[in-house]
């Protein structure tokens, strides 16, 4: 779907109208307009109104897809949870996932065995998220069988299917896939609940914590019990289940897409290898945070396999009231579909622009995390989206990725990497964009 949409907006032009069954929509292509619209929100634009029911239906009515107050309540909350000062004091709990991470690829390797790199990668970013967020160790990388991400794996694909789909079918026909969903759903949200319950538990036995929630699920607990809350029960919920979403399939396809992109650049990998083993030293994984921060190399591949495969490739949005975009008029209720891609594969922003040269980065990169205004190509490039919705996980992503990719790079190297079927690599867009699964194997690094 993405590629048509992007293949029309090579043909028509950066604004064209297009139909899914009776639902008119407004293809947005230019980088400028996008993030116009990103930034007039919530006021002027808001997410679809079909986003938000079809959420609502599954009870994961969270940040990512409320609007209007609910979500101003909610969005003050997550950003408190996922600041800088939050990440930093977290890092030891990162850091020992990622030596856990480390001994799991470390028992792959010995054993010269192929193993799911999605399915590992989605192991640590579901243990990450769940530290930071809830303040729990559920450490499905030591775990074997059955895991929630086990579960949680097979929303993604349906939400995008029942958002595509030209008419609403499951509210009167509930084919299997259905069925296996509510399923699904039903393990998730009783895990959650334990999660809740363990939240609960803990304050009740720390008072203190009401003063100072550690993380996330505290902090909306005590929000939601105090007089006037604007949060209520079904929010915590839908709010833990929308972290789990948010933050497992994009960081692992990131690294996913990244790990694929560097491994047909032999000059890229033995950069990456040469930047963990120097500013690792005798270290397995960076076991400080200044340490990780130090990577510049392997920052400036996120930002380039971000441009080139930005997990959210399409961002729906809806107008509130009556707009302008670019030289448009739209009436209130429009539904606009922002290509995200377009302006980054764009000769005029980035020469070479179909080439992996993560070299690119190197300058605004480091000059953006020392703190400096965004340059104009971070402008262009918007994987994290732009305005009061940007993504408020990034900084948390972008340190998981420095730690996965110098601690992978330091310590081993790939001896094969492939789809199932050997095929070429494909971009699946199920919610997030995902490579084709991949099959991997790695040695340890001599
Ligand atoms: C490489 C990894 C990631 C990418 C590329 C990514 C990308 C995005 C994008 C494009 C959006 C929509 C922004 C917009 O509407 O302007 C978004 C929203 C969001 N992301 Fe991420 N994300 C990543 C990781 C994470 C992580 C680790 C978390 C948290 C654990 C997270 C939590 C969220 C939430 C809660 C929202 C909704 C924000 C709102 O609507 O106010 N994301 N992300």
């Amino acid at each position: 779907m993405h590629r048509a949409m992007e293949a029309w907006s090579v043909e028509y032009g950066p604004f064209f109208r297009f139909r899914v069954g009776r639902r008119e929509i407004l293809g947005v292509a230019d980088t400028g307009a996008i993030g116009a619209i990103l930034r007039d929100r919530p006021a002027g634009f808001r997410r679809t109104r079909l986003l938000e029911t079809v959420f609502h239906e599954l009870g994961i009515l969270g940040v990512f897809a409320a609007n209007g107050d609910a979500w101003r309540a909610q969005r003050r909350m997550v950003m408190a949870a996922f600041d800088t000062r939050h990440v930093k004091s977290y890092f030891p709990f990162l850091a020992r996932v990622t030596e856990r991470f480390h001994r799991r690829l470390n028992g792959h390797a010995l054993r010269g065995v192929a193993f799911d790199l999605q399915a590992d990668l989605m192991r640590y970013t579901v243990d990450v998220v769940a530290g930071l967020a809830f303040g729990v160790d559920i450490n499905t990388l030591e775990s074997d069988g059955e895991t929630i991400q086990t579960h949680l794996n097979h929303v993604f694909p349906m939400l995008n299917r029942r958002l595509s789909a030209p008419f609403p079918y499951w509210r009167w026909l509930r084919l299997p896939a259905d069925r296996a969903l509510d399923r699904h759903l039903a393990i998730v949200h009783r895990e959650v609940a334990a999660l809740i319950t363990q939240a609960r538990e803990r304050l009740a036995r720390n008072p203190g914590l009401r003063e100072a929630p550690a993380n996330l699920i505290e902090a909306m607990l005590v929000e939601s019990e105090s007089p006037g809350a604007q949060l209520t029960d079904y929010d915590v919920a839908s709010n833990v289940v929308t972290m789990l979403l948010a933050g497992e399939d994009t960081t692992a396809n990131t690294l996913a897409w990244l790990i694929h992109l560097a491994s047909r650049e032999p000059p890229v990998l033995a950069r990456l290898a040469d930047e963990a083993t120097r500013v690792l030293g005798d270290g397995r994984f960076a076991e400080r945070l200044e340490v990780a921060s130090a990577l510049s190399f392997t920052a400036a591949c996120a930002h380039e396999t971000m441009r080139l495969k930005p997990v959210a490739p399409i961002i729906l949005l809806q107008a509130s009231e009556p707009k302008v975009v670019g030289d448009v008029a739209i009436p209130a209720g429009t539904v606009v579909a922002a290509l995200m891609r377009r302006g980054a594969m764009d000769g005029r922003f980035f020469e070479r622009p179909d080439a992996f040269e993560p070299e690119r980065w190197l300058g605004p990169a480091a000059a953006a995390a020392a703190g400096t205004p965004v340059t104009s190509r971070e402008r262009i490039s918007m994987p994290f989206g732009a305005g009061p919705r940007i993504c408020p996980g990034r900084n948390l992503a972008l340190l998981e990725i420095n730690m996965v990719t110098s601690m992978l790079f330091r310590n081993f190297v790939i001896k094969a990497l492939h789809t199932e079927d050997g095929a070429p690599v494909r971009e699946w867009l199920s919610f997030t964009m995902a490579p084709s699964r991949l099959l991997i194997t790695l040695a340890p690094r001599s």
